[in-house]
């Protein structure tokens, strides 16, 4: 999968999305990052991208011309036009669904705002989905776009080592995960629930289950009516329901 960032700080992107689980999967050829510099397409002397907004008010807007000259560089280089993510917090909320639905894509164009927005005639143009990644304002779309480029990037196949490790994780069926202990079997006086060191596998999966929907009644109350429960579930949790 290839991510194309249009952005005033490639740097920060880059240096954002060179480590890890990230970088690796850059490493094998799993994934390609690149930023492109929107000033690099400015056509303006002092390598302005910004201007006043028409109609008066406060701050600065991103101008149409090199936006869409960045957007169309890519365009031309890969033959078609991908979906393109603006980063606004006018958008719907990123979630683990529209993760796995962007990581279907061969190329995707993220383009990070930064001022007071962009000139509305180039989002018409060139945007297919307006993205937020919660309710609050950021400085710019940077930190948005490399959350969405880490969240999409562990769908691909082949990112993440361990094949399970995509499917029985926090989101999967609208559940949070269930808390997990590693050695030793007592720390500071608390000990490893003694299920799981019982080898009766089918023991532990029920009581991770049952962690699972606990915990999610708990700390995401909200998620519980979404969740996939069985119906014998259903009555049993039925007053968080
Ligand atoms: N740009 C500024 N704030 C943002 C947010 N919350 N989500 C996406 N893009 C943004």
């Amino acid at each position: 999968m290839n991510f194309h960032i249009l952005t005033l700080f490639p740097d920060m992107v880059m240096q954002g999305l060179s480590t890890s689980i990230i970088g690796r999967a850059k490493d094998k050829g799993l994934l390609s990052i690149e930023a492109v510099n929107i000033r690099d397409y400015t056509l303006e002397r002092h390598k302005k991208v910004d201007d006043y907004p028409y109609g008066g008010g406060a701050g600065m807007l991103m101008q149409a011309q090199p936006v869409y000259d960045a957007w169309k560089s890519v365009v031309d280089r890969i033959g078609y036009k991908p979906r393109t993510v603006y980063l606004t917090p006018q958008g719907p909320t990123f979630t683990q669904p529209m993760a796995k639905d962007l990581a279907q894509a061969k190329d995707l164009i993220l383009l990070c705002g930064h001022y007071e927005g962009i000139d509305e005639r180039v989002l018409e143009e060139i945007v297919t989905d307006y993205v937020s990644i919660g309710d609050y304002v950021l400085t710019g779309g940077e930190l948005p776009a490399m959350v969405m480029v880490d969240a999409i990037s562990r769908m691909v196949p082949g990112v993440l080592t361990n094949d399970e490790s995509g499917s029985t994780e926090s989101f999967e069926g609208n559940l949070l995960e269930y808390p997990q202990y590693s050695r030793p079997e007592e720390w500071m006086g608390k000990k490893v629930p003694s299920i799981l060191l019982s080898g009766d596998h089918k023991k532990v999966d029920e009581w991770r289950r049952e962690q699972a929907i606990l915990r999610t009644i708990k700390r995401r109350p909200d998620l519980l009516k979404k969740a996939e429960l069985t119906k014998k579930e259903q009555m049993k949790y039925q007053e968080y329901l």
